[in-house]
């Protein structure tokens, strides 16, 4: 999504801005520019794809100033190319922006008639006329900033300079985050605290509705009825060095090979080792009182609420509705009366699962997230914020967010069940422990990395690939053809195993790889049954088991990875890597840009 950074400084702005934007590419993007002002007048490089095509320009045509702004931008309205690049500018005013103005048509025809000329297919260019419109009525910049804000729909973050005005920067947030930061004499705007953390690390996240004025030594909080209000000033601890590879050659693979690690100190916060009893902090409400939970989260995210569904019914006993955000967001669900909503999301800043826990909230549900960024707005509008200790992901594909989403929603699953009375004490016992033998199971998966990687020699040739699963292993089915999907561009689709009669069975010829996910659990004999019916039809299928499935199928399979057995419970944290692996694997061989695949961002802030 959009990166957005600020400064207005003391020294020379240009570098620093793209050394924030660097730190922003992890969120995806296909075009980026810089803003600053010289001399009182407004200057812009912009350019097509990545920085290095900014840098480029910059080099060649260097940019002074102490005052600027600067974007990386994934494209909404109008092409990734050069000239719908932002900043945006008119001769008075530059923005940068992240979101989209709903509005902007009619605001743009409004301004057309005014005798403002446009020059890009965006939406963000109504923000810099529309301002440009209220100064040359005569407002000062802050009231022409106010006025516009008020103007505008949708979802926005953005910030403003003004021609002649090297004391002051606009900010403002609306339903996108903007942090301020706080320098030595210096004050900074950004899209997240990472992109300031080189700068400073104090930092102020501002509330939905807020708009900031800012000079080198204040900054002026506004909320949503112009009132002047304090929002607090926090020590951040994100690091100020650029997060490496460590050596891997992309960062999904580090992100990947973490999980042991992960999966680990996410389960130290859950699990008492000394007791193996699941202990979660205390909750300011009792969700083993919920007579229904309801789950909401887009992508990867959504598939780990799937195997949750499976374990609060089958554990706990307790009936689960989720849906994806931008489906439930606008069917206005009818929900139980002091009912608990659970969220789940990485960034904590997806637009959709955001907005689908303000309709929750309004329906009077107590909100529970699982969240990967406690700073997070999804995390702050919560009523409970359950963490999940995967550390920064940087690879656009979800793979160790998705394992410690897991492993945080398995404690709370069998800390639910326990507490309902729908396990004993020593089931407790039994899955806490094996939950701690996760991570040494993990490595002994990372194991069949080369392996995994022969296979995706095959798996690249293919123009379909199928996954199947039932149970928990369903989801796992859907993430490995999402995984699949993003990062190599082979059309990849999951299905629940039984459902393959429904239809998709027809695809099933010599052509189409179809990975099965096969756990020696309940549904074993089921797994089996279909993978027999695929054979049948000279499928080809690559079987991810235990010793149990291999020695069952394997002269009826074509290849075969055997997994380590361990309670069925867990086994979705641990088919998880085999299919991260396979589609890396592939999309290496591909050649594809693994880490920020095409058209993806990494988190989404708009609709
Ligand atoms: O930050 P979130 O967990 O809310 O993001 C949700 C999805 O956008 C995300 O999981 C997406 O599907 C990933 N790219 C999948 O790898």
């Amino acid at each position: 999504m959009c990166g957005i950074i600020g400064i207005i400084g003391t020294r020379d702005a240009a570098p620093r801005l793209v050394e924030g934007l660097r730190r922003l590419e992890y969120r995806g993007y296909d075009s980026a520019g810089v803003a600053t002002l010289i001399n009182g007048h407004i200057d812009r490089r912009r350019a097509e794809g990545k920085l290095l095509n900014l840098d480029a320009k910059l080099r060649e045509n260097p940019l002074p100033g102490i005052v600027g702004i600067g974007h990386t931008r994934w494209a909404t309205h109008g092409g990734p190319t050069e000239n719908n690049a932002h900043p945006h500018a008119t001769p008075r005013v530059a923005v940068v922006h992240n979101g989209i103005i709903e509005n902007y048509q009619e605001l743009k025809d409004e301004l057309i008639a005014h005798g403002h000329a446009f020059e890009s297919a965006t939406d963000t260019e109504v923000i810099v006329h529309l301002v440009t419109h209220y100064l040359n009525q005569g407002m000062t910049p802050v009231d022409a900033a106010s006025a516009s804000f008020k103007r505008f729909t949708g979802a926005f973050a953005l910030v403003l300079i003004f021609a002649g005005e090297h004391d002051l920067m606009i900010g403002a947030r609306h339903g996108t985050p903007l942090a301020v930061g706080y320098g030595e004499g210096e004050m900074y705007l950004a899209s997240d605290a990472f992109a300031l953390a080189p700068l400073t690390n104090r930092i102020c996240y501002l509330e939905d509705g807020d708009w900031v004025v800012m000079t080198r030594e204040r900054c002026t909080v506004h909320d949503a009825t112009d009132t002047v209000v304090d929002r607090p000033v926090k020590t951040t601890a994100v690091s100020g060095a650029l997060i490496g590879k460590d050596g891997y050659r992309h960062y999904m693979l580090k992100e990947i090979y973490e999980q042991p690690q992960v999966i680990g100190d996410t389960l130290n916060s859950y699990i008492n080792p000394e007791t193996a009893r699941v202990t979660l902090p205390d909750l300011p409400f009792d969700i083993s009182r919920a007579t229904r939970l309801t789950i909401v989260a887009c992508g990867t995210a959504y598939y780990a609420g799937l195997v949750a569904k499976y374990w609060f019914e089958t554990l706990a006993r307790l009936p689960v509705d989720i849906d994806i955000a931008s489906e439930f967001r606008y069917r206005e669900a009818p929900l139980p009366e002091g009912g608990v909503a659970l969220f789940i999301s990485q960034s904590g800043e997806t637009l959709d699962t955001l907005e689908a826990l303000r309709y929750c909230k309004r329906q009077g549900q107590k909100i529970l997230s699982v969240v990967n960024v406690p700073e997070s707005t999804i995390a702050r509008e919560s009523d409970a914020v359950l963490m999940t200790l995967a550390g920064p992901e940087i690879g656009v594909a979800s793979t160790k967010a998705f394992t410690t989403q897991l492993t945080t929603l398995a404690c709370l699953a069998v800390s639910v069940a326990h507490a309902r009375g729908a396990i004993s004490t020593e089931r407790m016992q039994e899955i806490a422990r094996a939950l701690r033998e996760v991570p040494a199971r993990a490595a002994e998966v990372l194991a069949h990395d080369e392996r995994l990687k022969e296979l995706a020699a095959e798996v690249s040739e293919a123009r379909d690939v199928l996954y199947l699963g039932r149970g928990a292993m369903y989801p796992l089915a859907l993430e490995g053809a999402l995984k699949l999907k993003e990062i190599s561009y082979i059309h990849a689709e999951g299905y629940a195993a039984g459902e393959l009669k429904h239809g998709p069975i027809a695809l099933i010829d010599d052509s189409v790889p179809v990975i099965v996910l096969v756990p020696s659990d309940g549904l074993f004999e089921k797994v089996v049954s279909n993978v027999q019916e695929v054979c049948a039809r000279s499928g080809k299928v690559l079987l991810l088991a235990d010793s149990k499935g291999i020695d069952k199928l394997k002269d009826k399979v074509r290849w075969s990875v055997e997994l380590p057995a361990c309670d069925p419970l867990v086994a979705p944290l641990l088919y998880a890597i085999p299919v991260q692996l396979l589609a890396y694997h592939t999309a290496v061989l591909k050649g594809t840009d693994v880490d920020q695949p095409r058209n993806l961002a990494k988190s989404v802030t708009v609709e």
